[in-house]
C-alpha cells in the first residue's frame, strides 16, 4: 500500500473522531496549495481507485461534515440555502460548486480538460470552441462516438438485444457548428428561451465531446416518439442497466431548472462504469450533484492537499 493510501484509511477513521487532521498546523507547516485537478490527475496521483476515494468521501460526509465544503464558496452556499430551504446542506455545498446559484450562461467556465470521461459540459462549463475529439468510432447508421463510449455502447446494445428489447440510435456527435445550425433554428422557431430549453449552445453541448447518445425504441425524432420513450421496456431497462456500461440519463424531469432543459429520456451520457455505477448506488440522479461533491476540480484539489497535510503529519507507527 502506498503512504497515500494508507492516509486514506486513516482520514476515513481518525476523522470521523477529531475532524480534518492537518486542520490545527500552523501556518508554516501548511502544505503548498495544490489547485484544482481532473479526477484522472486526482486518481494518478493519489494511486487511489475510484471507489477507494469515493467510499472514504461516503465515510466523511456520515460522519456530519462535508469534504466538499469550499471554504472561498460559503457565502455563496449560505445564500442558496436561503432559496432553497429543504434542500440538504450537502446537497446546496454540490450545486454551489458547479455555479447552479448564478444562472444558465453567466460566468461560462472551461472544461479543464474536455478529453476526461466525466467532465461537466453544461450551461455553466464550455468546451473550446470548436473542439472535437481524435479517438472516435464509427458505430453505424453514420454515427460516431469516441473510442471508450463506443465500446460500452455497443456491449449495452447487445445486452438489450438479450432482453428482447431494441434501441435505435438518433443521434451521436454533433460538431459545434451542428450545434450552432441546431440551436439557431430552434431560436428562429420557438424563440431563445424555448431554444434553450432544448438545444445547447455550441460549446455547451454533450454530444461535441463524442459521449452522449440520444436513442430511442424506434427510428424517428418525431415529439411524439420521443415523450413516449420513457414509457417503454427499453427506458425502464435502461433506468435499471445502463450503469453498469458507465451511461447515465442526463436530464431528468425532477431537475430542469437545475440542469435547465425539458425532461429528455432519450439522451444517455457516457461517464464511465465507476461513476455511473456509484450515482446509481448512491441514489444521486442529476450528473451536477454528483460532480459538485466528487469530481469538482477544486473538491479534488482541496482532498489531495488534505491527504499529503495529513501524509506530511503523520505520527502513527504502521504508516
Ligand atoms: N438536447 C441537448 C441538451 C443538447 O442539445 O445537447
Ligand atoms: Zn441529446
Amino acid at each position: 500500500m502506498t503512504i497515500l493510501k494508507r492516509v486514506v484509511v486513516y482520514i476515513a477513521v481518525i476523522s470521523c473522531i477529531f475532524g480534518i487532521p492537518g486542520a490545527v498546523l500552523p501556518a508554516s507547516m501548511q502544505p503548498v496549495e495544490t489547485g484544482p485537478l481532473t479526477l484522472s490527475e486526482f486518481l494518478l496521483e493519489t494511486e487511489l481507485t475510484f471507489e477507494e476515494y469515493h467510499a472514504m468521501m461516503r465515510e466523511r460526509a456520515e460522519s456530519e461534515r462535508y469534504p466538499h465544503f469550499l471554504a472561498a464558496n460559503s457565502q455563496r452556499y449560505k445564500a442558496f440555502q436561503v432559496l432553497n430551504p429543504d434542500m440538504p446542506f450537502g446537497k446546496v455545498i454540490a450545486l454551489v460548486n458547479v455555479n447552479a446559484d448564478i444562472g444558465f450562461y453567466v460566468n461560462i467556465e472551461s472544461v479543464r480538460d474536455p478529453y476526461e470521461v466525466s467532465a461537466l459540459v453544461n450551461k455553466n462549463f464550455a468546451l473550446p470552441s470548436g473542439w472535437m475529439p481524435s479517438d472516435f468510432v464509427n458505430i453505424g447508421g453514420g454515427h460516431r462516438l469516441r473510442e471508450e463510449a463506443a465500446e460500452h455502447f455497443s456491449k449495452m446494445r447487445t445486452a438489450v438485444a438479450d432482453a428482447g428489447l431494441r434501441l435505435q440510435v438518433i443521434s451521436t456527435f454533433r460538431s459545434y457548428q451542428t450545434q450552432a445550425g441546431t440551436h439557431s433554428r430552434g431560436v428562429a422557431r420557438h424563440g431563445l428561451a424555448s431554444a434553450d430549453r432544448q438545444f445547447a449552445r455550441p460549446g455547451h453541448s454533450e454530444h461535441q465531446m463524442g459521449l452522449a447518445l440520444d436513442i430511442l425504441h424506434r427510428s424517428g425524432f418525431q415529439f411524439m416518439t420521443q415523450a413516449r420513450f420513457q414509457y417503454t421496456r427499453e427506458f425502464a431497462w435502461l433506468t435499471e442497466n445502463a450503469h453498469t456500461f458507465g451511461f447515465i440519463l442526463r436530464y431528468p424531469e425532477q431537475y430542469r431548472h437545475i440542469h435547465g432543459y425539458i425532461f429528455e429520456p432519450w439522451h444517455w451520457r457516457f461517464v464511465g462504469v465507476e461513476v455511473a455505477t456509484a450515482m446509481h448506488y448512491e441514489g444521486i440522479l442529476l450528473f451536477e450533484e454528483f460532480y459538485g461533491r466528487y469530481l469538482a476540480p477544486e473538491v479534488l484539489g482541496q482532498v489531495r492537499q488534505e491527504l499529503l497535510r495529513a501524509s506530511r503529519q503523520s505520527r502513527f507507527p504502521w504508516f
